[in-house]
């Protein structure tokens, strides 16, 4: 249930007893920008936020909220893609002051964090000890690690050390009636029945709120190798992938598709970037090497492996970096393409996935289909091709009005669906489902799957006060 205009004071005087005052915001034009959602669709509203310092005191709120039927949407750095963090009338329960680092641990390879630190933080948390959190995405600078463990998050790392689930060791979880599970260990092996705290990875919030985690740590990267590799065609793409992890092993860090309109937005918009290669094709791919040894290694094998793709003819041409400042600029062209596609009159996002070896055909065939209903439709198909994730997203063709092209949103949603769909794939890759795929999670999501999940919500949130609304 939602906080109704006469229940906010009472409720906040209940409130005062367990958070500071200067923890409760009612302020409207503070709150805003807690409000929407990262990619600017969906605008909420709130009449209260609250930014709690420790479990305890989560706890105690939960428990109020659960005694008078109040719903809470728990949020992190509010970086999300699908608006599960966005409230519909709900309190923000945010855990940006929960951000303590609690423990590193060198020697077992773990760092152990409060849920609202900062991802760049525990970065430079595990490098200051000689060791690597591998997570990299775009918004690390403002993502917190419980808005990661609550999306299973992925970006361009995950071909190497997995998604944000593989990196978890433990969890401390409040739930909707304020227990606290409890399951902060350190252990890499723990076979004592169900993996509950699989269940609130990837849960969107909806679950329960996560307070902290036990993640794991690597060796410290000394060197990476970043090349950039203009391809024969789409087929080449896993024939180059295949090649990389024959030379490479798991050096191979990322293996990103940056299309040849990827490149043109890079050009036309982003910030001074130069194409690293004299002549433009219809595709390429941005490929990262990370070694444990600061030798020149990584940057040998990356130079045999291309040399024989080009031998073999999947690869036209390659480059790669010799400063940073080209690592930089590759990196740029990445970036900018998520930044500035938009400035191609609108653009419809997916993030999808399909078997790897069958990305190619996926791309081809859902352009096919797209261009059949728009002629001169374009897609911009870039991204985790290494591990099959596309952000298949959909410009309309030039000077085409834009009113015209929302329009056509959900035909152009339903074609890109069916056909990941018809791959064997998922309408969620990396970003979740929150609330603009539910209509996709009752469409595609396995029915028996689907009722597990409505059972689990009502067995830890009877009262639906935990991120309702969302997911289901
Ligand atoms: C990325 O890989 O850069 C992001 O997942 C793309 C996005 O946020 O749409
Ligand atoms: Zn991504």
């Amino acid at each position: 249930m939602q906080l109704s205009k006469k229940q906010v004071g009472p409720f906040i005087s209940k409130l005062q007893k367990i958070i500071d005052k200067k923890d409760i915001i009612t302020d409207q034009n503070t709150i805003g920008p807690y409000l929407i959602d990262w990619v600017g669709n969906f605008h909420g509203n709130s009449p209260l936020m609250i930014t709690p310092r420790n479990t305890e005191q989560i706890s105690k709120i939960a428990k109020l909220c659960s005694t008078e039927n109040i719903a809470l949407v728990p949020q992190g750095g509010n970086t999300g893609s699908v608006a599960a963090g966005i409230p519909d009338g709900e309190i923000i329960l945010s855990l940006r002051k929960m951000n303590k680092i609690i423990e590193t641990n060198p020697n077992d390879y773990t760092i152990t964090v409060q849920s609202g630190c900062i991802l760049s933080e525990i970065h430079e948390a595990a490098k200051n000890v000689s060791r690597h959190f591998p997570l990299s995405i775009g918004s690390e600078g403002s993502c917190t690690i419980g808005g990661n463990i609550s999306t299973n998050a992925g970006g361009i790392s995950v071909l190497k050390y997995g998604n944000m689930r593989d990196l978890v060791l433990g969890i401390e979880v409040v739930l909707a009636d304020g227990r606290v599970v409890n399951s902060l260990k350190r252990l890499r092996k723990d076979n004592t029945g169900y993996a509950i705290k699989h269940i609130f990875m990837g849960a969107e919030g909806t679950l329960g709120i996560i307070t902290a985690a036990s993640l794991r740590l690597f060796p410290k990267i000394e060197n990476k190798v970043t090349g950039f590799a203009s391809l024969k065609d789409l087929e080449s793409t896993v024939k180059l992938l295949e090649t990389l992890k024959e030379f490479a092993g798991d050096l191979l860090t990322s293996y990103e598709l940056i299309p040849d309109i990827g490149l043109h937005i890079a050009k036309e918009f982003g910030d001074n970037i130069t194409e690293p290669l004299s002549k433009r094709e219809q595709w390429n791919v941005i490929v990262e090497f990370s070694d444990t040894k600061n030798n020149d290694n990584a940057h040998d094998i990356m130079q045999r492996a291309l040399h024989r793709a080009i031998e073999v003819g999947s690869v036209i041409d390659a480059v790669i970096a010799n400063s940073i400042s080209q690592t930089n600029n590759i990196w740029k062209i990445r970036k900018a393409i998520v930044e500035h596609q938009p400035k191609l009159g609108g653009e419809i996002k997916h993030d999808v996935s399909v078997p790897i070896s069958s990305v190619p055909e996926f791309i081809e065939t859902t352009g096919n289909k797209l261009r059949e209903f728009i002629p001169d439709v374009r897609p911009v198909p870039y991204g985790h091709i290494g591990d099959g994730n596309i952000h298949y997203n959909v410009c309309p063709p030039v000077n085409y009005p834009k009113i015209l092209f929302d329009e056509k949103t959900t035909d152009i949603r339903e074609i890109v669906y069916e056909s990941v769909n018809s791959f064997g794939g998922s309408f969620a890759a990396e970003h979740g489902v929150g609330i603009i795929k539910k209509k996709q999670m009752i469409k595609y999501k396995d029915k028996v799957e689907l009722e597990i999940m409505k059972d689990i919500k009502s067995l830890l949130d009877p009262k639906n006060i935990i991120n309702p609304g969302k997911i289901l």
